[in-house]
């Protein structure tokens, strides 16, 4: 469910799924964003309040801000996250959990 619904948003116009970071012109590749995460939260650059990886892939959709994805081009003019800030209004409670839980299979 949370496949069709990442490739229906327009995440999928940003994040390629099919490659695995480091790579992604525009926007980090999420091929393999679950070992990502679990190697993010353990960088000592890393601030959030992430635990694991479903919390961090969680906070990367509700608040780009809390950890900026090293890369240029991943960020806009004034330094903060290309990434759109407004997910959290969009989505409902479900499709939030059903994006976590198919990007937790990207390993
Ligand atoms: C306009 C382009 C754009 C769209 C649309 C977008 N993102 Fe992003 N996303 C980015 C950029 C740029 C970053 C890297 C900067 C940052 O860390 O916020 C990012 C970071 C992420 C990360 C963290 C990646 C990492 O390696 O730590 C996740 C997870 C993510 N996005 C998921 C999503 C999901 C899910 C959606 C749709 C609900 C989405 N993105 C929509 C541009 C986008």
């Amino acid at each position: 469910m949370g496949k069709q619904l990442f490739a229906s948003l327009p995440c999928a116009s940003c994040h390629d799924v099919t490659n695995p970071f480091p790579g992604g012109v525009i926007c980090p590749n999420l091929g393999n964003i679950a070992a990502e995460a679990e190697r993010i939260i353990q960088l000592p650059a890393y601030h959030g309040s992430a635990t694991d990886a479903a919390s961090y892939i969680r906070e990367s959709i509700l608040n780009p801000n809390a950890y900026l994805v090293p890369g240029e081009a991943y960020r806009a003019a004034d330094g903060s996250s290309v990434m759109p800030k407004n997910f959290g209004k969009l989505l409902s409670p479900k499709q939030l959990d059903d994006l976590v839980a198919y990007l937790l299979t990207l390993k």
